[in-house]
């Protein structure tokens, strides 16, 4: 078994060698090459990235591993290939497509994400879970942020793979990705293993907006004293890529210190959902806030955030004491 996953490994690394080399030799390359510049990237950063391109067709990769043993199986076993049971046949799973390789820390190819060229449907695909591949684990760009410095002090997460590169491409070399899902408990223990400070930058729409919300429930479980989560709100229509392709390094970085807090995200959301000057209103706040603030861990910040909820409502912590956990939530 273990034999059998480091050849995973190796499989994964050389279809990563393929799609960089077929991004300068395949008959192709000039629609992948200037896709990537039309975004905006410099060889160097894509190389710096492993960006690749997969070239139209069925089993171009599949031919690139002719004459290794049970190499169909393997790249099966990989995500690299799909099994038809129907026709009994096998396919390239990442066809005609701008490659992204994702690492692990250790910097192993896990997996790849690959965008169209143009509007097709879907816009990324991305290699499926597979036993050495968890997409609520890995972030992307993670490693590469890390090779680019030894000593982060803070982490970006944001949506997608370009958001991390074009990032980059402007001097901001301390980003990461979740990998077309949810920001989970997991990533953010990783990463505040790595950096005191981790700050949400999701697109400028709904499903960012939704994102964020869904994010702050994620991190009120997890963050502790001394580490510190904010919310970075882009304007309508932005994301992370093309706005700091418009406005460049400074600009966005200046953004990034003016982030909210997480407390005050927290008190701004809850609040638009309820109207403070009624008793009514400040109860259906109090009953929505304090169930979270139980699923903090103990401290100073869930102190703090209690005492605020005490100033809105009048009552005291003992009167509250009915709604929380209140042994819990003060002396544990
Ligand atoms: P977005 O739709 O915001 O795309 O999805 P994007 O990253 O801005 O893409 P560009 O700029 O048009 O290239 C954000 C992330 O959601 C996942 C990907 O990880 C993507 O980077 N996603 C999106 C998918 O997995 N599949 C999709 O079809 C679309
Ligand atoms: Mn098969
Ligand atoms: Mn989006
Ligand atoms: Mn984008
Ligand atoms: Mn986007």
């Amino acid at each position: 078994r273990e034999q059998q996953l480091k050849r995973q490994f190796e499989a994964l690394e050389q279809a990563n060698a393929y799609f960089q080399q077929q991004l300068r030799q395949s008959p192709e390359r000039e629609r992948a090459v200037n896709y990537l510049k039309q975004r905006g990237l410099s060889g160097q950063i894509a190389a710096a990235f492993g960006i690749g391109y997969a070239p139209p067709g069925w089993d171009n990769l599949m031919r690139h591993f002719d004459g290794v043993e049970s190499a169909t199986a393997l790249l099966e076993q990989s995500g690299m290939v799909i099994h038809n049971e129907d026709k009994q046949s096998h396919y390239d799973r990442f066809r005609d497509r701008i490659m992204f390789p994702i690492r692990d820390v250790r910097g192993r190819v896990l997996g790849f994400g690959g965008r169209v060229l143009g509007d097709d449907k879907p816009k990324y695909l991305n290699s499926p879970e597979t036993p050495t591949f968890h997409k609520g684990r890995e972030l992307y760009g993670l490693y590469e942020a890390r090779k680019h410095s030894n000593h982060l002090d803070r982490l970006l997460i944001v949506e997608g793979y370009m958001d991390v590169v074009s990032l980059a491409q402007h001097g901001i070399h301390w980003s990461v990705a979740t990998l077309g899902t949810a920001t989970t408990e997991q990533h953010l223990e990783r990463l505040f293993k790595l950096v005191p400070e981790v700050i949400f930058c999701f697109d400028g729409d709904q499903a960012g907006r939704t994102a964020a919300l869904r994010a702050l429930r994620t991190t009120l479980p997890v963050i502790k004293d001394g580490q510190e989560a904010r919310f970075l709100f882009l304007p309508d229509g932005e994301d992370p890529d093309t706005l700091v392709r418009q406005e460049g390094e400074d600009a966005f970085t200046e953004r990034v210190t003016q982030a909210m807090p997480l407390s005050e995200f927290f008190f701004k959301s809850l609040s638009e959902d309820a109207d403070l000057s009624s008793m009514d209103g400040r109860a259906r706040f109090s009953n929505a806030a304090l169930p979270m603030i139980n699923s903090m861990q103990p401290s100073l910040l869930k102190q703090m955030m209690l005492d605020r909820i005490c100033e809105i409502t009048g009552l005291s912590l003992e009167q509250l004491g009915s709604v929380i956990d209140l042994h819990r939530a003060t002396h544990e």
